[in-house]
């Protein structure tokens, strides 16, 4: 797969998924844009590509529930067009119906969902100048209900809804939009939950001994799925959800 003279837009690219599939795709030739609020560990990432011998990326700063028309208009300035965006940044909290607030909910649609769809709509101009394509990073709790995650899913089973509505409509613009949709990958994303080393490893020797594949996911996973959907080898592809998972669904586990 090549990604020469391609420009990547990915979200939450200052920690784990995101992190490392712009390292992956800049190794590959990506013009990388590398998006989130953390401004020290996007410029630990930019020197993570850098000392690659990789192009050198373009750091944006920026919250996507706030500043989805500067992360498009930063990009177009620098690099001059947009040929993938990858929709990655995202929250985990806890909650249930017995106990979500009305603000944490709204916080997690506008992080993990409304974000999307308005960085995904202020993108379509220039995707569609570049036959581009967008690559939502979803879940597999979007499509199995998970114990107390109540918010999270809903976030999640929406994005792959929107996953599905976008490839339709934009398909007759040749624009191509998929997802992929992980099981438990090790990113610091749990211990957003506020757990401890111990807790977190809990956990994921939890998913480790259901996943028929006999361990959890790591980013390498996620980022060859990522560059596989967004390359030019899945040109004819569009509209799907592509579990990365160690065959957690399959076998009836999240
Ligand atoms: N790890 C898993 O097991 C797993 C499984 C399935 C799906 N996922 C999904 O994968 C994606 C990445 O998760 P991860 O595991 O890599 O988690 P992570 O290491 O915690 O990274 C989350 C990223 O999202 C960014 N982010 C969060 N809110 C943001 C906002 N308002 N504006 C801009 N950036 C924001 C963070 O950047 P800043 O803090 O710098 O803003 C960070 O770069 C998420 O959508 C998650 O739901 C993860």
């Amino acid at each position: 797969m090549n990604f020469k003279n391609k420009v990547v837009v990915v979200t939450g690219s200052s920690s784990g998924i995101g992190a490392d599939a712009a390292v992956y795709l800049a190794q590959m030739g990506a013009d990388v844009v590398l998006v989130g609020r953390n401004e020290m560990r996007l410029n630990d990432v930019k020197n993570q590509i850098i000392s690659n011998g990789s192009s050198t990326p373009l750091v944006i700063v920026a919250d996507v529930t706030r500043d989805c028309e500067k992360i498009i208009s930063k990009t177009v300035e620098h690099f001059g067009k947009i040929n993938v965006l990858i929709n990655n940044a995202g929250i985990l909290t806890e909650d249930n119906i017995e106990n979500i607030t009305m603000e944490a909910f709204d916080k997690m649609i506008d992080t993990n969902l409304r974000s999307v769809i308005q960085l995904t709509q202020k993108a379509i101009p220039f995707l569609e100048q570049t036959k581009g394509n967008i690559l939502n990073v979803s879940s597999t709790a979007g499509m199995k209900a998970v114990a107390n995650l109540m918010s999270y899913c809903i976030s999640k089973a929406s994005l792959d809804q929107f996953t599905k509505c976008v490839a339709l409509d934009l398909a007759s613009r040749n624009i191509r939009c998929n997802a992929i949709n992980p099981a438990a990958i090790r990113t610091p994303i749990y211990r957003t939950l506020g757990i401890d080393s111990e807790e977190e490893q809990a956990i994921f020797n939890t998913y480790q001994s259901r996943y028929p594949l006999g361990r959890i996911g790591e980013v390498s996973d996620t980022s060859a799925a990522i560059a596989y959907l967004t390359s030019d080898a899945a040109s004819f592809i569009t509209g799907t959800l592509l579990n990365v998972d160690g065959g957690a669904l399959v076998a009836g586990f999240d």
